[in-house]
């Protein structure tokens, strides 16, 4: 088993972001490994000719700007539909009832409710009684689902796990605002985890920052407050927020790399959060790697937080394109400011 380790946040962009680092180290007897996933999609697919409709965009700005074409927005599904489907999917291809299940973590901004936890929605729709929760780590929250899910295996707390991560970023962001709105979709992702050798490397952290990229909540209507807050939306510092993701990623790699004694050459993919194909492609670059080993949804689904890493991870699996031994790094930023990554080869 190759060692685990921590991040060191403090100079990657210092300047913008206070140094209050949660730093994780952990050693896993057991790890895990991923016996199924599943995606829900949305049926209305949003054309960046479609935004130039109302917002003043046109798709050569945002494809240049961003790598994105399209983005799923959901119109009449629910996002505990889209997560019910991912799920069902994951449990057909790990050949499990949801009965098997032992745990269930969904990684999300929000659900369909903010109470009961989102967990608790498909759970209901699943059937299963075992215990479930939400996470929120924004974009990273695949890595940060996987690493719990890997403590609750080695201490014998759970045999199935499954982990979903769905957003519906179309209800969080401005419509008019067209320095955020033209980047988000909607859509799920689910896999069922249980105890094996894939999982070989976790790094995460997380650095307080709530400045440049956040989502506030509204005061209600509470009588004893004069200035109330209505709804609010994504509010994102978009040049800071990519200095970040870009500094963060290259050092998760380099520390990735120098901690498990593998070199760029025997990654066979890097799965990058798709929060930007510049920042991918930046990443690439530095680390002098064919552009066939950086796969991309980016394209046809814009940046869907959470759910990027697993849908492309959930399609690449679909296309045959991952096979057993392939070793995997993967890598994810946002909102917290969070970052994580991990190293998987596939069992
Ligand atoms: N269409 C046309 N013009 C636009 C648009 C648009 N959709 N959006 C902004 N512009 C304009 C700006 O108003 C600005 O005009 P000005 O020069 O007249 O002021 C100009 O384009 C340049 O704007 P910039 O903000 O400098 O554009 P930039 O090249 O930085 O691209 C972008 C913006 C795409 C947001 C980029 O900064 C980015 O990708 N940042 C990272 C975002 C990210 O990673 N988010 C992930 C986290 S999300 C999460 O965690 C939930």
């Amino acid at each position: 088993m190759l060692p685990t380790a921590g991040n060191e946040l403090s100079s990657v962009n210092s300047k913008e972001c206070k140094e209050n680092i949660i730093k994780f180290e952990m050693e896993y007897n057991v790890s895990l490994k991923i016996i199924g996933m599943g995606k829900g999609i949305p049926e209305r697919c949003v054309t960046n000719d479609d935004l130039a409709g109302f917002l003043d965009t046109d798709d050569e700005w945002i494809v240049t700007r961003t790598g994105i074409k399209t983005r799923y927005v959901c119109t009449y599904e629910t996002l505990t539909d889209l997560s019910v489907t991912a799920a069902k999917q994951a449990l057909d291809k790990a050949n499990l009832a949801a009965s098997d299940i032992s745990l269930i973590i969904c990684a999300t901004l929000g659900g369909d409710y903010r109470t009961p936890s989102h967990a608790c929605t498909v759970a209901e729709q699943l059937g299963t009684t075992c215990p479930a929760f939400d996470i929120n780590a924004a974009c990273t929250g695949f890595v940060y689902a996987l690493d719990i899910a890997s403590a609750y295996l080695e201490a014998g707390k759970a045999k199935n796990i499954l982990i979903i991560c769905a957003e519906m970023m179309s209800s969080q962001m401005d419509w008019n605002d067209r320095n955020t709105c033209i980047l988000f979709g909607d859509g799920a992702a689910a896999c069922v985890v249980t105890a094996g050798n894939a999982l070989k490397y976790t790094s995460l952290s997380a650095i307080a920052d709530t400045t440049i990229l956040n989502l506030p909540v509204d005061t209600g209507n509470n009588p004893f407050i004069a200035e109330k807050r209505g709804k609010a939306y994504l509010q994102m510092q978009g040049q800071e927020v990519f200095k970040f993701a870009v500094g963060i990623v290259g050092k998760d790699v380099k520390h990735a790399l120098e901690t498990t004694g593998l070199s760029p050459e025997q990654i066979d993919y890097f799965i990058l959060h798709q929060a930007n194909k510049r920042i991918i492609d930046s990443i690439r670059v530095k680390l002098k790697q064919p552009e066939e080993k950086f796969p991309v949804n980016i394209d046809k689904y814009g940046n869907i937080s959470s759910v990027s890493v697993p849908l492309l991870l959930s399609e690449m699996l679909d296309e045959g394109k991952i096979n057993p031994s392939d070793t995997l790094f993967i890598s994810a930023f946002g909102a917290g400011l969070t970052a994580g990554s991990c190293i998987l080869v596939w069992e």
